[in-house]
């Protein structure tokens, strides 16, 4: 049956000239339609003698199936150029899938920042605000920290130069640094306004540092209550609800002395290790416990500079790391992690 070969070179031919899915379809009744050039050959078969029909029954089988994967390869091509045509000129498929928008989430320091101020807020704490760029005066002097203090070290402060316009010395210490943390604004704050006061004050603090516990900028909070009355045990009891809402209510809480030059008594207050739950690990250095506050009564001094009356009133402060805090609530080991803009780190919340 030679007209086998005859014939798939005319659909070969035949295929060449397809430009549309119609004329695909005109093509494929051609071969493969109830008369179809094919099918006539397959009924055929019939009239040769039987030892000849398995041979010729084959070949054109081969045949048939090529046509049929030919034709559904060329309606695969035709539809999407098909298609494409369409869609550029103007034609919309409801039907394609939407373009798929990532949303982005918050900060992770910003969650933590946020969950902080919440429980204050709801504790009755209002919050305050100052400038980052500060003044000496309320970095340090106000907070009773004397010119040759070790936190004034040109290590830990950003001093802005002020100098820039003339032909000034540009080796003189300014007066204005980047505040290296958020006390000042206690001294803000109590200037202006007159006790019974509760507040906290979150924002960002700059200091001359960065290893994989520091950056040259993270955030804290501070916090101030004064009134008449006000007790060491009112910030006892308020650090430790603090810390029972930001963390677990069973989590242990630990007092112990410390020294800052603007409380007397000061505290450091620890948490006990979230990581190993106090037997001791890396994060904890071996000793079971974390540091996440500072605290303390306010020194007289203090209140002497912004005209409160000592005898008449005392207060308590604290300040605290929200990195820090941060890292301890997700098991975050390395601080830099926060400013890097690394996606696969921040999609994680
Ligand atoms: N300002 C202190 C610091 O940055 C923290 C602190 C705030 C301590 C208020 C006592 C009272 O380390």
């Amino acid at each position: 049956m030679g007209g086998i070969d005859r014939l798939r070179e005319e659909f070969e031919r035949d295929c060449k000239g397809v430009s549309s899915l119609k004329q695909l379809e005109g093509l494929r009744i051609k071969y493969l339609g109830r008369k179809g050039l094919l099918t006539q050959r397959l009924r055929a078969l019939s009239a040769l003698p039987p030892a000849e029909r398995p041979a010729a029954g084959k070949e054109i089988n081969v045949l048939k199936r090529h046509i049929e994967a030919e034709i559904k390869r060329r309606e695969a091509d035709l539809s999407a150029a098909e298609l494409k045509k369409k869609a550029s000129t103007g034609f919309v498929d409801i039907t394609v899938p939407g373009k798929y928008i990532p949303s982005g989430s918050q900060h992770p320091v910003n969650r933590v920042l946020e969950e902080i101020v919440e429980i204050f807020v709801f504790m009755g704490f209002t919050v305050e605000e100052g400038p980052e760029v500060e003044l000496d005066y309320y970095n340090f002097e106000a907070l009773n920290i004397p010119r040759d203090h070790p936190a004034r070290d040109m290590q830990d402060t950003f001093y802005v130069r002020t100098d820039v316009e003339g032909h000034g010395d540009a080796g003189a210490e300014s007066d204005v640094v980047l505040r290296t943390h958020t006390s000042p604004v206690q001294i803000r704050v109590m200037e202006r306004q007159t006790p019974p006061l509760r507040f906290i004050a979150p924002g960002k603090v700059y200091r001359c540092d960065a290893d994989v516990s520091h950056t040259p900028m993270f955030h804290q909070v501070e916090g101030l209550m004064v009134g008449e009355d006000i007790t060491f045990s009112h910030l006892k009891s308020l650090l430790k609800l603090f810390i029972h809402s930001l963390f677990s209510p069973d989590t242990p809480v630990r007092f112990r002395p410390s020294y800052f030059p603007f409380t007397e008594p000061s505290a450091e207050i620890d948490i006990g290790c979230i990581l190993c739950r106090g037997e001791g690990c890396r994060v904890c250095k071996g000793t079971g416990w974390l540091e996440v506050l500072g605290a303390g009564m306010v020194h007289p001094k203090v209140f002497e500079c912004v005209g409160y009356d000592t005898e008449r009133y005392t207060g308590f402060a604290f300040g605290m790391g929200v990195e820090r805090l941060t890292m301890l609530k997700f098991g975050i080991d390395d601080i830099r992690l926060f400013y890097e803009n690394d996606l696969r780190f921040l999609r994680q919340f």
